[in-house]
């Protein structure tokens, strides 16, 4: 029998290489050799000479890879030194898209509409952060919402308990920030609120918010605001919520779930499977995602200033790496789970469920090609270590999270790598391109405002609405106050008119 040696060349330029999966077949007069890929499994690999040469790869960049043990120091979901920037730092909400010249169609339309309903109830389904809203069926205790509070804002012929009942009612909720210590700028204390949403569809199929609450906690000091409100009251409760959306945006559904995450199974895809492994190739849908989280310390982390360096940021990172699940990594389980695969104008959910499915496919035929059963899979040792590695460290052991700590099936593998590569690509996509359009237009968004005086002192209880006599900005007659409408003291509207928020010249 002929012996054949190939070598295979890319260059000896920085960075040659190729990503490409390489197979050899054999061509003769008679026929072709069955396809030989190069990529293999341990199992495999026949020679001993081979199995060390993994064993040896691996170990030359775990020893780069895995924590100090000798320092107590555990690899953990990294960022990138915002301690750096200090706690006076200056507010750089604007550097987002200092560099980037974005077309004006979005930034002018959201300059023009973000005051209104229907574009506050709109960016939850398609704005930058399209994965907090959900169905409500049942209102939350914290949350004493009642049927004649909402009753104008439903129209006739039906009423709060129809409506959620029939699918029409949403919540946000926003508790993940609740307690969490906010900082000074300049000298100034900051103030972060935890509010909660109540929105409607209405028979037009838009989303409108209908009722809101700036705290978790009902009671004299957390009064709900309704869109019978003065105009002022409404649009300033409004735009506590969509900065309450701005700092779980950028914390949680960007940073931590799509650049901290995508670290986590770049650096495990480092450290457990060696370059021949046939699943190595996924670390190239991961370059990128994680590079960028080592320039947060920019736009970022400036305009998360008002959480206050360090103490704030982390509270939050962990309250949300805690409340993870594998369902809200998984796009039509999310969607499923979230009760939202009714919901009209959810382009979010119908573009991402397109692309999860087409990445799914691409996944299945990687995976049954190399796996075709189950018990290749599970006889895996590379793979199980790698999803291991995921599992304790990325996402600290935690079973309650549904992430996998091993891989028994074809199906299951082909799903969990849909995830990785959803994760890093199309999702980050969804919840990272939007930022300059939609953000920078925004002035509730990059913007820590100060202070919260509706949490300062209101002397009206929830569930009791309170109806504002503030004046408009067009120094109209406010709105007649809500039937069940308490009067504020006046004491309380001269802070909502001196916020900085209002000097805005997009106001
Ligand atoms: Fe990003």
């Amino acid at each position: 029998m002929a012996v054949y040696k190939v070598n295979v060349a890319t260059g000896d330029v920085l960075q040659a290489g190729t990503n490409n999966s390489i197979s050899i077949t054999l061509v003769g007069s008679r026929g072709e050799s069955r396809r030989k890929n190069i990529r293999k499994k341990l199992v495999d690999d026949e020679l001993e000479i081979l199995k060390e040469h993994r064993q040896k790869e691996l170990k030359a960049r775990q020893e780069h890879l895995l924590p100090d043990a000798g320092k107590g120091d555990r690899w953990v979901p990294r960022v990138s030194s915002p301690t750096s920037r200090g706690e006076e730092g200056p507010v750089a909400g604007g550097q987002l898209g200092a560099d980037i010249q974005p077309p004006p169609l979005v930034p002018d339309y959201v300059a023009r509409h973000w005051r209104e309903d229907d574009f506050f109830g709109y960016q939850f389904l398609n704005g930058n952060n399209p994965i907090v809203i959900r169905r409500c069926t049942a209102l939350p205790p914290k949350f004493p919402v009642t049927p004649e509070m909402v009753a104008p804002s439903l129209g006739g012929g039906t009423h709060l308990a129809k409506e959620m009942e029939e699918g029409r009612v949403f919540l946000v909720d926003y508790e993940v920030l609740e307690g969490i210590p906010s900082g000074t700028i300049h000298g100034r204390q900051q103030h972060v609120t935890a509010p909660l949403c109540l929105l409607h569809q209405s028979a037009d199929g838009l989303l409108r918010p209908i009722a809101i609450q700036l705290s978790q906690t009902p009671g004299p000091a957390s009064p709900i605001f309704l869109p019978s409100d003065s105009e002022w009251d409404w649009l300033l409760a409004k735009t506590w919520v969509r900065n309450a959306d701005f700092y779980s945006h950028q914390l949680l559904t960007h940073l931590l779930r799509t650049h901290l995450f995508a670290e986590v199974f770049a650096v495990a895809t480092l450290r457990q499977l060696p370059s021949c492994h046939p699943l190595f190739k996924v670390r190239s849908h991961l370059r990128a995602t994680p590079l960028v989280s080592l320039g947060v310390t920019g736009g970022h982390w400036g305009a998360l200033e008002a959480l206050g360096v360090t103490v704030g940021h982390w509270g939050v990172l962990e309250r949300g790496l805690e409340s993870v699940t594998y369902t809200s990594l998984c796009l039509p389980d999310d969607i499923h789970h979230r009760g939202l695969s009714h919901l009209p104008n959810y382009h979010y959910r119908d573009d991402g469920l397109r692309l999860w499915e087409a990445i799914a496919s691409f996944v299945s035929g990687i995976v049954d090609f190399y796996y075709g059963e189950d018990v290749v899979v599970s006889g895996d040792t590379e793979l199980q270590a790698w999803v291991m590695d995921i599992f304790t460290n990325g996402f600290l052991g935690r079973t309650s999270s549904g992430i996998p700590s091993s891989l028994q099936t074809v199906q299951e593998l082909s799903k969990f790598l849909t995830m990785v590569m959803f994760t890093c690509s199309t999702q980050h996509a969804a919840v990272n391109n939007g930022q300059v359009g939609q953000g920078t237009s925004d002035p509730s968004k990059n913007l820590p405002i100060q202070p919260v005086p509706m949490l300062e002192g209101c002397p009206h209880p929830s569930p009791v609405h309170v109806g504002r006599t503030s004046p408009t900005p067009s120094g109209e007659r406010p709105h007649p106050p809500h039937p069940h409408a308490r009067e504020l003291s006046p004491s309380l509207s001269s802070p909502l008119l001196s916020s900085p928020l209002l000097s805005s010249p997009l106001l």
